[in-house]
């Protein structure tokens, strides 16, 4: 199984055996050198990062996922599993997001709808 994790909170630990980790950030993967040291993840760019893999976690500041690329999911297959992490904090760090907002109002909708988009 391969794990790829956007941002560094995600592969904190160590590499579990027999998984291979990848981890990206938005500076590329020169600047989570130490990172990859530390646990054994691969640092690569975000689009890298997401192919040939089972499972993604996003777990960014969450008004950054509308900065990741807008196709960077397009060639990943249905059965790839997507965990979002992002919290949604309107006042302490992403500001109001009306996408998230207008999700929240309808029923089943959450930030995870609207990141997921
Ligand atoms: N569900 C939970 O239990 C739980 C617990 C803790 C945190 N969270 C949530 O998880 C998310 C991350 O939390 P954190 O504490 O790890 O935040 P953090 O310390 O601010 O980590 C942010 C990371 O995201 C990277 N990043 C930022 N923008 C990016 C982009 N556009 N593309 C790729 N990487 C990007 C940053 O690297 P660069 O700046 O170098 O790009 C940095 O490595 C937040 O939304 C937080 O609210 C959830």
């Amino acid at each position: 199984m391969v794990l790829l994790a956007l941002a560094k909170s995600a592969v904190r630990y160590p590499s579990p055996p027999g998984h291979e980790v990848f981890v990206a950030n938005s500076r590329g993967p020169e600047t989570l050198s130490a990172l990859a040291v530390e646990t054994g993840a691969t640092a690569v760019p975000v689009r890298e990062a997401v192919r040939g893999v089972d499972l993604v976690v996003v777990t960014i500041p969450l008004k950054n996922v509308a900065s990741l690329p807008a196709d960077l999911f397009a060639g990943t297959p249905a059965a790839v599993v997507v965990v979002d992490t992002c919290n949604y904090y309107p006042r302490q760090r992403d500001g109001r997001i009306e996408g998230i907002e207008g999700a929240c109002r309808k029923a089943g909708g959450s930030s995870s709808s609207w990141a997921g988009r």
